[in-house]
């Protein structure tokens, strides 16, 4: 596969590091074999995340210091929200500081004990919000997801089926509908318009709102346009507008799509929604005033013009090229990954590669560890080792997938990377028959563990 060139050109740089075997072996000890606990200069390729580790344009630059920073009414709000309110067509939007932020001020407002969400998928820290509301979460991911090597097309979709069934079943106890676009725990696989249609006609028909999860939404209408027919010749932002006119309300971690390195966004479509009271109250407790919700003005500037550069459609075919030019190197070495790729990453399918490892010694985490061993590249566990224990329960849950998670930062890192990032990834399949052993938790808190939890090999 041939890889599209960058549509830019380089004009600050940030050197890299590499240590030797032996250094990077004691800092996996120090850090307990938990990769969240590695410092980033100890990586020579980070690709622990794809999520405020994007590299901002001259443009956005810019912006930092044209930033308002009044405290009530900046400038750059009123920017901020212009942009989005054009984007999006929702009439309310409410800036918060990340995604997470999103949903600790939405989720009380519509969950309690006794409730419960259904998603295609729940990022972690969504599930976390959910659980923390009092509610339960059901994921509801389409069949096709649950196997990595088949190729299908949209398998982030709902199971839309299955959710009809649950809505039966559950009418009166589900409070709200999670769209996650892309859907990030499913590899970053794109969820298509029918399928966002489907669910909100059926939401609509139980009266339940829907939440479009939308950290990704640019990489997913770029997925609409090129695999949906009937998109081919729509212009990306119509395709975005339409994606959000399936639902009622977004929450937006902007520190993907919309490029930034800290932001946040929570829209309501609906300008005479009660919940638009209750959204700002929640926000100047949490946030602060409700028109910078935790952001500097200069924050949300870079913003206002991430949001239109994420949906930039050279940009978009370059982004979505890189993974499958990722994705074709790991098709020559033989090694399995959800396929097709997402749209932020490789998802590579740990049970495949270490399929002697069991769910409960986190095969996803064991080649993350082997990556920056072989090669000082972070990666991260999107398995079982993540999911954590049930929360009522609190037994070790399996994950529908192992997989350890490549996610590419935005306009960072260059072809030549991921030839490393594809070389490290063989060498590792040559000796994976002898690598026989996970790992176990001596520590975890009692959410969110993959974070801060601490490991020995086993
Ligand atoms: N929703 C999705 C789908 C996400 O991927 C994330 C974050 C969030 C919500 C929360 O947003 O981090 O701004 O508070 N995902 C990051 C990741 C952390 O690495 O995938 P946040």
């Amino acid at each position: 596969i041939k890889y599209i060139p960058e549509p830019f050109r380089i004009k600050s740089v940030e050197p890299l590091c590499m240590l030797t075997r032996e250094e990077r072996e004691s800092r996996l000890i120090e850090a307990k074999y938990n990769l969240f606990g590695l410092k980033g200069e100890d990586c020579a390729i980070d690709l622990l995340t794809d999520s405020g580790t994007g590299a901002m344009s001259t443009g956005q630059w810019a912006g930092i210091m044209r930033g308002d920073e009044a405290y009530a009414g900046a400038a750059s709000y009123e920017k901020l929200i212009d942009t989005a309110r054009d984007l999006f067509g929702y009439d309310y939007i409410q800036p918060v500081h990340q995604g997470r932020a999103a949903e600790k001020v939405l989720f009380p407002l519509l969950l309690s004990a006794g409730k419960l969400a259904l998603s295609n998928m729940f990022f972690d820290t969504t599930r976390a919000h959910v659980e923390l509301a009092g509610a339960r979460c059901i994921d509801c991911v389409v069949e096709a997801a649950r196997h990595p090597a088949e190729r299908a097309r949209f398998k982030g979709n709902m199971d839309v089926p299955r959710l009809e069934q649950l809505l039966r079943e559950h009418g009166g106890r589900v409070g709200l509908i999670v769209m996650t676009i892309t859907n990030n725990s499913a590899g970053g696989q794109p969820v298509s318009m029918q399928n966002l249609r489907e669910v909100a006609a059926l939401a609509r028909q139980y009266g339940i709102p829907v939440c479009i999860d939308a950290a990704r939404y640019a990489e997913n209408a770029y997925f609409i346009q090129r695999d949906e027919a009937e998109y081919k010749d729509v212009p990306i932002p119509r395709i975005v507008r339409e994606m959000f006119s399936h639902a009622d309300l977004f929450t937006m971690s902007a520190k993907k799509d919309a490029i930034v390195n800290m932001g946040g966004l929570l829209g309501v479509r609906d300008g005479a929604s009660d919940l638009i009271q209750g959204i700002r109250t929640a926000c100047i407790s949490y946030e602060g005033f409700y028109t910078y919700g935790g952001l500097s003005g200069r924050d949300m500037e870079a913003l206002a013009v991430g949001l239109r550069e994420g949906i930039d459609e050279s940009y978009l075919r370059y982004r979505i090229g890189q993974m499958e030019y990722l994705g074709g190197l790991l098709d020559d070495a033989g090694i399995a990954y959800q396929s097709p790729v997402g749209g932020h990453g490789i998802f590579v399918d740990a049970a495949a590669l270490l399929p002697h490892i069991p769910y409960t010694e986190y095969p996803g985490q064991v080649l993350a560890i082997e990556l920056y061993r072989e090669a000082g590249i972070r990666s991260c566990d999107i398995g079982s080792y993540m999911l954590g224990n049930d929360p009522d329960t609190g037994k070790q849950l399996q994950a529908s997938f192992e997989f350890t998670r490549l996610a590419i930062p935005r306009r960072v890192y260059t072809q030549a990377h991921l030839d490393v990032v594809a070389e490290a990834l063989s060498e590792i399949k040559q000796r994976a028959h002898r690598i026989t052993r996970g790992y176990r938790i001596t520590w975890e808190p009692p959410i969110l563990r993959h974070f801060q939890s601490s490991l020995e090999p086993i």
